[in-house]
């Protein structure tokens, strides 16, 4: 079977929780050949071990080759120590997923300056943070590319989940990959997005039963995504065999809601 990234050095953010699209992932990538590391504003050791284990309990592979680093991706010298830390270790870094996020629903009119300050600094200020980080890496290195997960409160706004601020970000982390797409391409940089619509994460446990049932009525595919549904299209983006010619592109990956 094809590895679609054997070899390749891989970093996932916001990639702690089993449930996430971040682990979710990781495991992909693993299973496809990647050293992959995984960072969160939370990594403990634990954390580290579970997802060692949990990936090795699913796919059947011994000692999977995943490193943890703590990192908050609003600090921008968090994110240097970081990637100081990856080429040391591995000398090389070749895709980045940047799938780090919260989210807060609340209608337009009560969101506050803190709750706006709050989603722009970890959705936007962080994703560029960690963008322009490991983009100079790549562009010295003429390789690399860069995956941004998004949502599709980015392209048609919020209330689905999140509020108006927490689309905005997203639209907002959606413009700044075309931007590098355009800017590195020359330099031989990729860069893309993934929008997801509902995905069973810890994200949508706020959600009552009744608006989750709901909501899955207008789902022309009939239920919600899975993080493994997220984590495919993100294998798809990073792979240079696959996707060697697609970068500026915005990809959805939500069973059909939003079609256009
Ligand atoms: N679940 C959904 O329905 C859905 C839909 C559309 C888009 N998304 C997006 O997918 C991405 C992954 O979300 P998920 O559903 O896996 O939820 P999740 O909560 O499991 O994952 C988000 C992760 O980001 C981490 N994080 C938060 N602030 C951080 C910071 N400052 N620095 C580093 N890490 C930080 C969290 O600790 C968490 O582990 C998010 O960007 C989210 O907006 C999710």
């Amino acid at each position: 079977m094809t590895m679609f990234l054997n070899g390749k050095v891989c970093i996932i953010s916001g990639a702690a929780s089993l449930r996430g699209i971040g682990f979710a992932v990781a495991e992909l990538f693993i299973q496809q050949g990647a050293s992959v590391i995984v960072t969160d504003v939370v990594m403990e050791e634990k954390t580290i071990s579970d997802i060692r284990a949990a990936i090795s309990s699913h796919t059947g592979i011994e000692n999977p080759d995943v490193t943890g680093y703590k990192c908050d991706i609003t600090n921008l010298s968090e994110c240097t120590q970081l990637a100081d830390a990856i080429i040391k270790k591995f000398g090389r870094v070749d895709v980045l997923v940047n799938s780090a996020g919260i989210v807060q629903a609340l209608p337009f009119l009560e969101v506050k300056p803190e709750d706006l300050d709050r989603l722009m600094r970890v959705n936007f200020v962080g994703t560029f943070n960690m963008c322009s980080t490991f983009a100079k890496l790549f562009a010295a290195a003429k390789s690399g590319n860069i995956v941004n997960i998004a949502s599709v409160a980015g392209e048609v706004g919020g209330g689905l989940l999140g509020g108006s601020h927490y689309a905005a970000s997203k639209a907002a982390m959606m413009s700044l990959t075309r931007s590098i797409a355009k800017e590195l391409g020359a330099l031989g940089v990729r860069a893309n997005t993934v929008c997801p619509a509902m995905t069973e994460t810890a994200m949508i446990d706020v959600m009552s039963e009744e608006r989750h049932a709901a909501l899955i009525k207008a789902i022309p595919l009939g239920r919600p995504g899975k993080p493994k549904d997220i984590a495919g299209a993100c294998l798809y983006l990073a792979s240079e065999e696959l996707a060697g010619y697609v970068t500026g592109a915005t990809l959805d990956v939500n069973g059909g809601v939003f079609i256009h």
